[in-house]
């Protein structure tokens, strides 16, 4: 094992934000975990787990230790009268592994395509677009304690998935009864995930992206194939490509309100954009509300709002002067006051802050 020191991170956050681990060991299979935790120093260090670097703001240096996941492989492990079981190592591109699957024949995670970042984050943070989220196609993940170096298994209730989260983002979780419960963030170490695709493949439509697609092309029975083509030229026309502008995806999550909230609201603001949701609350375009408030296209410093989508945040320095955590969150807090000031909602950022 490596402990590489002074490692500069600007190519490993999807910002392109400054910054340098003190301290890196690269994991690429378990017995690199093992290698840290029987090493005195490295043991009680505490520990920073980097995928693909694509939901992170970096505001300095990191000092905890800083495991960066690099464990790869894709394989079929199992097949049921149901499903595919596809595994794949949590340092492989997530992208990468939405291709292989289509061409393997598992379809499944086609309107995932594009989405930036490694397998391992995945089920970090739920990734979801066009009405498909990882736990729609999860089926259970390896993961090591980075405490005892136990290695355990956990299931999708076991995750605790909700909208762009899960165990992995809470340092302790509430349980529905109340209860407090237990939260895996900066503990644990995802190694491998693995997906149930459905042996009967049915296409996810009705996002009015995708709507259109079909219309201009008068297809209406579109397969996996060209539902990736088509969501990767959505992504493409409307999200900045991270290695030509930095950024992390949606800087903030859609909030939800209660169905008087959004009564209010609309009383005010009728053209807000707003879904009603199954449990009977209503999910508001935060990219909506930004843009609403004027902040599209607007700069502080070199942190930027992206002139296509104003839920993503952009690096508008060149290579040698970027964007710094710094500017960052001042413009994302710039954002929050504005949209609390008009609409009365606190947005929530998406990415971590280090
Ligand atoms: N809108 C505006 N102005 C803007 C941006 C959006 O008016 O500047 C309006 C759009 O016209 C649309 C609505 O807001 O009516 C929603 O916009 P969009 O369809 O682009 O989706 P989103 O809610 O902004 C979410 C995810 C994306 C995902 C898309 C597609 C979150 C936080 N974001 O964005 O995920 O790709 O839906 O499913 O849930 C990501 O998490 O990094 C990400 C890109």
């Amino acid at each position: 094992m490596l402990v590489e020191k002074n490692v500069p991170l600007q190519h490993s956050n999807s910002f392109g934000i400054m910054a340098k681990a003190l301290s890196l060991v690269r994991v690429s299979a378990e017995s690199d975990i093992a290698a840290v935790l029987q090493d005195d120093a490295l043991r009680a260090m505490s520990k920073f787990v980097l995928g693909g670097g694509s939901n992170i703001v970096l505001t300095g240096d990191v000092k905890p230790l800083v495991l960066k996941v690099e464990i790869m492989g894709k394989r079929l492990v199992g097949e049921t009268a149901k499903a595919w079981i596809v595994e794949a190592g949590a340092g492989e591109n997530w992208h990468d592994l939405v291709t292989w699957t289509l061409q393997m024949g598992y379809p499944g995670l086609e309107n995932l395509a594009l989405i930036p970042g490694t397998v391992g984050a995945s089920p970090v943070q739920n990734i979801g677009a066009y009405g498909v989220e990882l736990q729609d196609r999860f089926e259970s993940l390896d993961a090591v304690d980075l405490t005892t170096g136990q290695r355990f298994t956990l299931n999708a209730a076991q995750c605790a998935f909700g909208y762009r989260d899960s165990v992995f983002k809470h340092t302790s979780i509430a349980t529905s009864a109340g209860t407090p419960g237990f939260g895996l963030a900066g503990k644990a170490l995802i190694t491998h995930v693995r997906f149930s695709l459905p042996k009967a493949w049915k296409a996810v439509l009705g996002y009015a992206d995708i709507e259109k697609k079909m219309q201009q092309a008068g297809v209406h029975a579109p397969d996996a194939q060209q539902i990736y083509d088509w969501i990767c030229e959505i992504r493409r026309a409307k999200l900045p490509d991270p290695q030509v502008i930095g950024n992390a995806g949606s800087f903030f999550k859609n909030p939800t309100v209660s169905p008087e909230q959004c009564a209010d609201i609309i009383q005010r603001e009728p053209k807000i954009v707003h879904y009603p949701l199954a449990d009977g609350t209503v999910k508001l375009a935060a990219g909506w509300l930004i843009d609403a408030c004027g902040w599209k296209g607007k700069s502080v410093g070199n942190a930027g709002v992206y002139d296509r989508q104003a839920l993503v945040l952009v690096n508008r320095g060149g290579p040698g002067n970027p964007v710094t955590g710094g500017e960052v969150m001042t413009l994302a807090k710039a954002i929050q006051t504005s949209v609390y000031e008009r609409f009365g909602i606190l947005l929530e950022p998406e990415p971590v802050v280090v």
